[in-house]
């Protein structure tokens, strides 16, 4: 099996969809011709089509002030409302809303009724604790109902959540705390994760020791009965509290443009950034594309998205755009092989799963697997798959299609990022012939290019970097806190024209195949991660005097982390004669620092790092060395023979 994007670009095949498919897809070639006509009032019909607005927007876009952009922004709705009470009045109130799955097997099935019945409780509790419009509140919590139920709950108040995975560190925890000024966190005593119990409110007790003071009180909900310490006046449970409030909650409309969450991911800095979504727009292209790309029939689908609420993915596709649009989905809490390698396709027979949304590192680790795992359940209820994260190779494709979809379904590979909130660029299923291995095309009402490095548009067959060249609804509206940083990162390259950090090709037939990130940003398993969040890391460390890290090919995760290592001289004899206990004790140091998802695979100590004569590491080299190719170009660098010094110490 090979990942190689270039072998990709040679794939020919195309899967026309079937008339069976097409006769009954939700979209229509009508979207695309209605959003050329009118990019701007195709959005607009969106927004009246798919959302219940409490105040009708008589504006539909303000870019007078680029890059900052309004959507809607004389109209006021409430998200929360839009994605329960609407429902539940419209008499859907008895249809489930999410089948929750533990990890240790305990599952429930809540109705659109029940979740609208808790949100309101929720949403009482939180007031009750101080937190009204505008204010913070950190998520940090398993994949459990729960989790879903707070993030509507900070939304239905017109508070602004900021989930932080719930892999992540205590100082990670508390830089995101502190960033926001959170005044409430929500957490959990614990979680199921491969089989075991992970703690997640020691974490929250440390983080909140550490970070400057924001928190007043901490929300507790019981998942696992460990152990825990509570804070008195400051702790309360959540089982205290919401099972007791009232159900009553009249919700507040807000502004299209009041912001709904803040997302952190990481940038080419070591600081990740706040990346601040609204509420009006953001909703707007999460329903709109969550129904058209995942051909949403909400009265027989059973829609399972894999991601994590800690994930923009798991925001817009498991919370906003399936409640907008009174999907019933899956929750799972767990990991894809515990107990068992099947554990998801058994998930699949269970609740009869009908569209599934997830990323290629998990279709490769089930490749892997091989088929016979998929094989022993019946996968027969989908007719169709999602893709998201990384580019996919077209291997696994069509491995999906055919041992997962049984041969004939569709598979859509949606590209988007955190910044643009929703998907951008997809096959729509049912009218797109699919190519696998390209996202395709932008979904309608999206304006894509491809320019060379000085500004210019490429024209037909070839490759440079993808800009967005027009506002969309969904469009971030900001990092917190740090609107130069915004301006810089993303418009000061193009002017008005959004800079999104990918490099892509187009095709003979104007399809775009996306060729990964051409900063310094590494994608492991469809995460981002920051070569500089990672060096800073290890640097932080007592025995490194100097760190590079660069994102390796990796067969399963698309990239890993690889480090070079210097150590100071004090560590370098001691280690010298256990290099193998040094890199543990640093890659561990990693985990611990960032979160596990930040480990890396391999740390090389090294006594030398490629710099050019102004001192800027050539990570190129490295990267050369990590996937075991042959070293490239080593010229510019100060001294030409250190590449060779270090491959020998690799070795
Ligand atoms: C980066 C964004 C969007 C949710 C998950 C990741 C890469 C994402 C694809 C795809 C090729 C993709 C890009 C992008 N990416 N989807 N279908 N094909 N590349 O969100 O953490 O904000 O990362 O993921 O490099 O810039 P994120």
């Amino acid at each position: 099996m090979t990942v190689q994007i270039d072998h990709a670009l040679e794939e020919i095949r195309r899967f026309r969809p079937s008339p069976e498919f097409a006769a009954q897809a939700v979209a229509d070639d009508g979207l695309y011709e209605a959003a050329k006509a009118d990019r701007v009032g195709f959005w607009a019909d969106r927004a009246r089509e798919l959302l219940t607005w409490e105040k009708p927007f008589t504006r539909t876009l303000d870019w007078s002030n680029p890059p900052f952009a309004k959507w809607f922004d004389d109209g006021e709705l409430n998200v929360a409302v839009n994605c329960l009470d609407r429902h539940v009045e419209a008499g859907l109130g008895d249809r489930v809303a999410i089948h929750f799955e533990g990890e240790p097997g305990d599952s429930r099935d809540i109705t659109y009724a029940e979740l609208t019945d808790e949100v309101k409780r929720a949403a009482n509790v939180l007031e009750g604790l101080g937190v009204g419009e505008g204010d913070r509140v950190a998520i940090y919590l398993p994949m459990i109902p729960e989790a879903v139920v707070s993030m509507l709950a900070v939304a239905r108040i017109g508070a602004i959540h900021s989930v932080v995975f719930g892999g992540f560190s205590s100082d990670s925890l508390a830089s995101r705390i502190d960033d926001a000024e959170a005044k409430l966190v929500i957490t959990a005593d614990g979680g199921y994760r491969k089989g075991r119990v992970f703690p997640l409110k020691p974490t929250v007790d440390e983080a909140i020791s550490k970070s400057a003071g924001s928190v007043e009180k901490v929300l507790v909900v019981k998942r696992t009965g460990n152990e825990v310490g509570v804070e008195a006046g400051r702790d309360v449970w959540w089982h205290d509290t919401v099972a007791g409030a009232s159900g009553e909650h009249a919700p507040k409309a807000f502004g299209a443009e009041h912001p709904l969450f803040i997302l952190y991911t990481s940038g080419t800095t070591g600081k990740p950034k706040g990346v601040v979504h609204s509420s009006g727009g953001y909703l707007t292209q999460a329903a709109f594309t969550h129904k058209n790309v995942f051909d949403l029939h909400p009265e027989t689908d059973v829609y399972w998205c894999t991601a994590d609420v800690g994930w923009i993915t798991g925001h817009s596709y498991v919370v906003y755009g399936p409640l907008a649009n009174a999907a019933t989905q899956v929750l799972y809490e767990g990991t894809p092989d515990t107990p068992h390698p099947g554990r998801w396709w058994e998930i699949v027979e269970k609740y009869k799963v009908s569209i599934l949304y997830t990323a290629p590192t998990a279709i490769r680790s089930f490749m892997k697997l091989g088929r016979q795992i998929p094989h022993q359940f019946n996968l027969r209820s989908l007719r169709l798959l999602g893709s998201v994260g990384e580019p996919i190779n077209p291997e696994a494709w069509i491995w999906y299609r055919h041992v997962i979809g049984g041969g004939s379904i569709p598979v859509v590979d949606t590209w988007w990022q955190t910044e643009t909130g929703a998907i951008m660029i997809s096959a729509l299923p049912g009218i797109t012939d699919l190519k696998p291995g390209s996202a395709q095309v932008p979904i309608p009402g999206i304006s894509i290019d491809i320019l060379s490095d000085d500004g210019t548009p490429v024209e037909g067959e070839d490759g440079g970097l993808l800009v967005i060249t027009e506002p969309w609804p969904s469009m971030l509206r900001g990092i917190w806190g740090d609107p130069e940083r915004f301006k810089e990162t993303y418009w000061e390259k193009f002017g008005d024209k959004y800079f999104a950090g990918d490099g892509a090709r187009r095709d003979e037939d104007g399809d775009i195949w996306l060729l990964g990130r051409v900063d310094d940003v590494m994608n492991v398993s469809g995460h981002r991660l920051s070569t500089a969040e990672i060096e800073s890391s290890l640097v932080a460390h007592p025995w490194t005097a100097e760190a590079a890290v660069v994102g390796a090919t990796d067969e399963t995760t698309g990239q890993a982390v690889v480090a070079f290592v210097i150590l100071k001289q004090s560590q370098a004899e001691a280690a010298q004669a256990d290099t193998a206990a040094a890199s543990e004790e640093l890659r561990k140091h990693v985990a611990t620092q960032i979160g596990a998802i930040a480990r890396p695979r391999q740390v090389f100590i090294v006594n030398e790092l490629p710099k050019t004569r102004s001192g800027k590491i050539m990570r190129r080299l490295l990267r050369d060395l990590a996937e075991g190719r042959q070293i490239g170009d080593t010229t510019t660098l100060a001294d030409t023979s250190i590449m060779q010094i270090i491959s020998e110490q690799v070795k």
